[in-house]
């Protein structure tokens, strides 16, 4: 890029919100397979910070997907292209010092590490929702798995297009053997300590 200066100074600066609203913002993001319930626990999350006056914003595949994302498919490319654009909009919430609750299946460790690198390694923790294939196409919440498997539906993750596991993750949850309320309290406790509420 050319002709490009761009300049923070002047502006109301993230470590002046910080004082003001009392913690550290930052990205956290989920990741998991379809119907895993990474939107569903990031969804509880967001209430109750909200319940405790601190300011979340949770992004999503289904929603974003509708509005900046609305020209992308499921392609390697495009999925990569979805989650470039989501880190860039999840790093200018952080620095308005939301917390970022970004749930997106986010397939491979290339691309979450694309993620990583745009926000910050500093303020972005990854959160695998780790529920087996088997239990998520079980679900079919929206009936997709199904139609992946009557080949309707292309490039599906899980079925027909490949899902890298994180190898280390700051923190997992299972949904598959933990109540929602316990995989809830479980994000909120590690959230709470890494925005070090003062
Ligand atoms: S990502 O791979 O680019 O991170 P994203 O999280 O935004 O995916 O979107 C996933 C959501 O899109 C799924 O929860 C599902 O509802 C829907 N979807 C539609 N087609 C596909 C597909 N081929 N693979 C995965 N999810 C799909």
């Amino acid at each position: 890029m050319e002709n490009l200066h761009p300049n923070e100074e002047g502006l109301v600066s993230w470590q002046q919100r910080q004082e003001v609203w009392g913690y550290q913002s930052a990205v956290f993001w989920f990741t998991g397979l379809s119907g895993s319930g990474k939107s569903t626990v990031a969804q509880a999350v967001e209430h109750a910070l909200f319940e405790q006056r601190l300011w979340p914003k949770m992004l999503d595949g289904d929603n974003i997907r509708t509005g900046i994302g609305n020209n992308l498919g499921f392609t390697e490319n495009d999925r990569r292209e979805n989650v470039r654009r989501i880190a860039e909009v999840a790093k200018l919430f952080c620095e308005t010092n939301l917390i970022v609750l970004a749930s997106f299946i986010s397939p491979s460790r290339a691309i979450r590490s694309m993620a990583r690198d745009i926000v910050g390694a500093e303020h972005f923790y990854e959160i695998f929702v780790n529920a087996p294939l088997e239990l998520c196409e079980e679900r079919d919440v929206k009936g997709l798995y199904q139609k992946a498997r009557a080949g309707e539906i292309k490039n599906f993750t899980g079925i027909s297009a490949p899902y890298e596991a994180p190898q280390q993750p700051d923190l997992t949850i299972h949904t598959g053997k933990e109540s929602l309320s316990e995989s809830r309290d479980k994000v909120l406790q590690f959230i709470q300590k890494k925005v070090h509420l003062s």
